[in-house]
């Protein structure tokens, strides 16, 4: 067996990268790190405790004083903020409106990625976001860009909140989808970009096994 390597994940909302990245993890036995859950988190908090979402420093107080992390649950991994379990908690639609002007401030990112980068230091990891391939683990040995329609990205959340039992409107999450898009690439701190070095995959019309195949199969030619 090869060395274990660093893989980041990195795409719009809603291209598959969480699904994907658990899998791949899974299947080599890496650890996985999901960076957005990191954000929605520390969103979470904000709400909660009525911290203003434009308030950089206060924001940057708060997730100096929280911890953030994760534990394998029966299914899938869980999300913690201090002791609380946030996990299902920060998938909800408030969270989603909010998240991205929380991930703009440069403070907050700063320190996230320096969790980050502690997280992924010994390798063996992969990691989901939208900065892991510029930013977080600039020398990834495998850097994968995922991409999507928006009309598929809204069709799976959709999808995904109708099993989970979750209201949904397929109109508005395309509305919202792209609203994100363009806040998330558009912001003068670490916009979503395609790293130089990722290789592009555009999952609309693949389906997971193939996804998940591919990015395999591009881990262990470069492990
Ligand atoms: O992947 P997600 O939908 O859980 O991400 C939630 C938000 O956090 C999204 O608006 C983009 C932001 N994010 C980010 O800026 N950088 C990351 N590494 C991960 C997520």
């Amino acid at each position: 067996m090869g060395k274990r390597i660093s893989i980041a994940i990195d795409g719009p909302a809603g291209a598959g990268k969480s699904t994907v990245a658990k899998i791949v993890a899974a299947k080599k036995g890496y650890i996985y790190l999901d960076t957005g859950a990191m954000y929605r988190a520390l969103t979470y908090k904000a709400i909660r405790d009525q911290i203003n979402v434009e308030d950089e420093d206060a924001l940057f107080a708060a997730l100096m004083q929280s911890s953030i992390s994760f534990k394998m649950g029966e299914n899938c991994q869980e999300v913690f903020l201090d002791s609380e379990n946030v996990t299902d908690k920060i998938r909800s639609r408030e969270i989603n409106l909010g998240v991205s002007t929380i991930a703009a401030h440069a403070k907050v990112r700063e320190e996230m990625v320096r969790l980050q980068q502690e997280y992924g230091k010994n390798g063996g990891v992969v990691m989901d976001g939208r900065d892991i391939g510029t930013h977080v683990m600039p020398n990834a040995e495998v850097k994968i860009y995922l991409i999507a329609s928006v009309s598929e990205r809204a069709k799976r959340r959709h999808e995904e909140n109708i099993q989970k039992g979750f209201a949904s409107n397929l109109e508005e999450l395309e509305r919202e989808i792209s609203a994100r898009d363009l806040y998330d690439s558009t912001r003068d701190v670490a916009p979503l970009t395609k790293a130089e070095d990722a290789i592009e995959l555009d999952t609309t019309s693949m389906s997971l096994d193939s996804v998940v195949e591919a990015i395999v199969k591009i881990i262990d030619e470069r492990s």
